[in-house]
């Protein structure tokens, strides 16, 4: 009997034994797969976007793959902008502040006021992009008194205020079927955020100082490795065919904005460039280091472009941001530390003196 069982049973173990190895390496996989996906994600870049793991349930409009995190600012649908009865300005001003340059630009269709830049290149996706410069405090803070001017302005003088800079152009009238359209879009876009309100991720993100100044020769280097391929070696860029606009806009040069631009102060465009640049960074991904942010923005604004007459501006010489590089100041700093930091005695100083 033993005998003829004991083939049986040699198998049978032999089965079992390769069904429980079966089992084994299929759990040990699973395992791993979910250390790989759930130990992959980066670590939040800033205090703004915190760093609540849930992910916003709203439908949010989605900027090259990114969903704004719980609590942050989103634009309105879309898609119910002709519920509005001025739906047709909303829809104008959208296409202006993302093809300026084909309607107000050196060969623009209604007029010829600015150097062939888009709104949008620096308020991405139309001023909708979490922490891409959008418009998202627009409508919740203006009209607001700003130190710059020393003035109220309201939303068309702001818009004036990047023409003039930031496009290097002139003013559009406050009555022109432009600005009617701009500001309507802006308006739109904001009017879900209570009055006096900054939401979370609008504008742009604060890199934290560093402890030296920002150092241009490093910054070259930067410039050669990732911003090269598409703002190109000299900086201007790359222009469309049919020539309305750019493909790649230009960072510095006759085309670029001016000196009196809020680019040409390190922060903002070191926050600018941290969280969108090289395009394809996020503030969720972003791809330059803080000291990286820093030293191409020093590099870049350190390379001449057009100067704009700002003997008006900061009327209040106390109120100048830090990283405004021109003088007179209020402290004892030179122009030189003002531009490229370190910002952090600067901080301190005038801490002290508001105390
Ligand atoms: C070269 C880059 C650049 C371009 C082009 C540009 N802007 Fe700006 N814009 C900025 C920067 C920088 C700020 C300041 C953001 C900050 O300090 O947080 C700003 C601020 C603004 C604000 C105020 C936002 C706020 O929350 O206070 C408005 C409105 C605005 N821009 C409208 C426009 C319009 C309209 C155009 C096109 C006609 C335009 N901008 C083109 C860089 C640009
Ligand atoms: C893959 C191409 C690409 C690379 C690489 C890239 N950019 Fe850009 N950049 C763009 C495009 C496209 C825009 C305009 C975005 C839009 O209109 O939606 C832009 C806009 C900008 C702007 C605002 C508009 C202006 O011209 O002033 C700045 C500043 C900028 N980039 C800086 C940088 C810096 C600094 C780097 C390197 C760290 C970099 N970019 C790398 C494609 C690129």
């Amino acid at each position: 009997m033993k005998d003829i069982f004991q083939p049986f049973v040699k198998l049978l173990t032999l089965m079992v034994g390769l069904l429980l190895s079966i089992t084994l390496l299929t759990a040990l996989l699973i395992g791993i797969v979910i250390v790989v996906f759930s130990g992959g994600s980066l670590p939040g870049v800033d205090q703004s976007a915190s760093s609540v793991p849930a992910v916003s349930t709203v439908v949010a409009e989605v900027y090259r793959g990114v969903v704004p995190k719980e609590g942050m600012w989103v634009a309105p649908a879309w898609n119910t902008v002709d519920q509005e009865p001025n739906a047709e300005d909303i829809k104008y001003g959208r296409e202006l502040i993302a093809n300026t340059s084909e309607y107000l630009g050196p060969n623009g269709k209604v007029k010829k006021i600015s150097n062939g830049m888009n709104c949008q290149n620096c308020h991405l996706n139309a001023g909708t992009a979490p922490l891409g410069n959008n418009y998202g405090a627009v409508a919740s803070t203006y009209p607001k008194v700003r130190a710059r001017s020393g003035q109220s302005e309201d939303i068309p003088k702001r818009i004036n205020d990047c023409f003039e800079r930031s496009l290097n152009g002139q003013a559009l009238a406050n009555n022109s079927k432009e600005m009617i359209a701009m500001v309507a879009y802006m308006e739109w876009l904001g009017k879900d955020v209570p009055k006096g309100e900054t939401p979370k991720g609008a504008g742009i993100y604060e890199v934290p100082f560093l402890d030296r100044a920002a150092d241009p020769i490093k910054g070259k280097t930067v410039y050669a490795q990732q911003c090269q391929s598409c703002h190109m070696e000299d900086g201007q860029g790359m222009k469309k065919q049919d020539n309305t606009g750019y493909i790649y806009p230009p960072l510095w040069g006759d085309h670029s904005y001016n000196d009196g631009a809020g680019l040409f102060r390190m922060s903002r465009f070191a926050g600018y460039v941290k969280t969108n640049m090289p395009l394809g960074a996020t503030f969720e991904r972003p791809l330059l280091s803080d000291e990286e942010a820093w030293d191409v923005a020093a590099y870049i604004n350190s390379i001449p472009r057009p100067k704009k007459d700002i003997t008006k501006d900061w009327p209040d010489i106390s109120k100048k941001p830090i990283d405004h590089p021109f003088g007179p100041f209020s402290d004892e700093f030179t122009e030189e530390q003002h531009k490229f930091g370190p910002f952090k005695p600067i901080r301190e100083a005038r801490n002290n003196t508001t105390k």
